[in-house]
């Protein structure tokens, strides 16, 4: 029998139950879409009954792209959170922990019309911000620990799938039929609250990541008691071995932090390489669309901007599946130029369709081709590949440094683009676009020149790469620090 290719009930559920919080993720990032105008109008509404003045444009932007670019610095702070939980109390009792917070954001989100509060709104969307970047720690982590091997790449690519349905569950829900209206905007906020019930109820049920029984507890009989779980074989012995064996290799090398990590120059030109990807990911406008889309779309004239925005949801679900398949044969390199390449072309007919839209009232349809185009080439190059790239130019000591660094680069952009996509588009109208147009060819230009093919290649390839770039470039390491670059290559 088989056993490492077993999907097991006990499997099923783990992961299940972990990619909660994925959906959760991308349910807030898409949520406060489809409503920004009924928000909008709360807050008018509430600011008038409060200091019985009008509000003035300048304040209602101000707080509306707080509202909406808060939940990312909520994302710095959790993503920066995620280590101080997993080693202590386990994966699974953090993702339950979590919840918590869940739960607080659900509620002030969910009572802030009810209070004429949108500081409670903001305050919401901070606190689902934070679970949301503790989320995106703790699930791939706890899916690929309970995961078999030889399914580990398969099930680990339910997070991702998972944030681009829990984007589209969102906005069929901001339909004004279904939760998009002034009655019930409330309700479509605080919807978080039922997700994080269910995955309250699911993670109990749920068994603690073997890993971290064995190598963080040292508790071998557990750990053993919940493979045979997960496998359902009575035979765990290969999956114990594999632990230990991935254990002493990590023991083998030493755990860089982050301040040696940019400290060493060994390190500054895959470092550079992994925050720039990072930027490139969210500089390239892909969350002006997943925040603003429905009113950028009522910009360009469409009728119906709610089923665009839709519409560009099952795009990127359709080709986050699309791009599951491609990624793991093509190149990083090359899905990330292409994808890249892409996006500024559909970013150039984005402004062809805004600029012409007085003379041709059909350049509206033109829009729609232009942001569905936009989203399918993300999920083809720039969605994907910067994490899969970071996580394969380090070897396992400065890994998870390099991977905070990198979450934190991601987020820091995803604020700045969710803060200040309304400013720039006032000011610059038609041609909010053109920016994103140029930003995405410097970013190719840099991918081009400066980023390696990673796939296929181990650590010590890539680092013999950089390793002549730097000797190159005349400066000068110890053996030393020449060695822990090269380090832990097998794997
Ligand atoms: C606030 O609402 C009023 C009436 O509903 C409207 O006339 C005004 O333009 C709105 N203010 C802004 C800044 O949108």
């Amino acid at each position: 029998m088989d056993s490492g290719k077993q999907i097991t009930f006990s499997l099923m559920m783990s992961v299940g139950a972990a990619v909660i919080g994925s959906l959760q993720f991308g349910y807030n990032t898409g949520v406060i879409n489809a409503p920004q105008k009924i928000i909008e109008q709360f807050i008018n509404d509430t600011w008038r009954d409060r200091y019985t003045e009008e509000i003035s444009q300048g304040s209602l932007t101000a707080i509306w792209s707080i509202s909406v670019s808060i939940f990312s610095v909520g994302g710095i702070f959790g993503s920066f959170s995620v280590g101080l939980f997993v080693n202590r109390l386990g994966r699974r009792n953090s993702m339950l922990m979590a919840n918590v917070l869940a739960f607080i954001g659900a509620i002030l989100m969910g009572f802030s019309k009810m209070a004429s509060s949108w500081e409670m709104l903001i305050i919401g969307r901070f606190v689902i911000g934070l679970y949301s970047g503790l989320s995106t720690g703790f699930v791939p982590m706890y899916v690929g620990e309970v995961s078999p091997t030889s399914l580990r790449g398969a099930l680990g690519t339910l997070h991702q799938l998972g944030i681009v349905v829990g984007i589209l569950v969102a906005q069929v829900f901001g339909l004004e039929v279904i939760m998009g209206n002034a009655d019930l905007w409330p309700l479509l906020l605080g919807f978080t609250f039922i997700p994080a019930v269910i995955q309250c109820i699911l993670l109990p049920l749920c068994p603690e990541s073997p890993r971290f029984l064995l190598i963080n507890k040292n508790e071998e009989n557990k750990a053993k008691t919940v493979l045979k779980k997960l496998r359902g074989t009575t035979d765990v012995s290969a999956d114990m071995q594999e632990m230990k064996e991935e254990s002493r290799q990590m023991m083998r090398e030493k755990k860089v932090t982050i301040v040696e990590l940019f400290r060493s120059p060994l390190y500054r030109q895959p470092l550079m390489i992994a925050v720039i990807l990072q930027l490139s990911q969210q500089l390239s406008g892909i969350n002006a669309v997943f925040y603003y889309s429905t009113r950028i779309f009522e910009k360009a004239g469409v009728q119906q901007p709610v089923y665009a925005t839709i519409g560009a949801g099952a795009v990127n679900t359709a080709f986050t599946v699309v791009s599951l398949f491609v990624v793991e044969r093509a190149g990083r390199r090359s899905l990330h130029l292409l994808g890249l390449l892409g996006m500024a072309g559909a970013a150039v007919l984005m402004t062809i369709a805004l600029a012409l839209l007085e003379q041709f009232k059909w350049m509206s349809y033109l829009s729609i081709v232009a942001i569905f185009a936009f989203v399918a080439f993300f999920e083809i190059g720039p969605g994907p590949i910067p994490w899969f790239i970071v996580a394969e130019l380090f070897s396992q000591g400065p890994r998870p440094s390099a991977i905070a660094v990198a979450g934190f680069s991601n987020w820091t952009a995803n604020f700045i683009v969710g803060m200040g996509f309304q400013y720039i588009e006032e000011l610059c109208g038609a041609y909010v676009f053109v920016i994103f147009t140029v930003l995405l060819l410097v970013f190719f230009v840099f991918t081009y020149f400066k980023v390696p093919e990673t796939k296929g290649r181990t650590f010590d390839e890539i680092a013999a790469g950089f390793r002549q770039t730097a000797a190159t470039g005349g400066e000068k390491h110890s053996p030393e620090e020449l060695n822990s670059l090269g380090a832990d290559s097998q794997l």
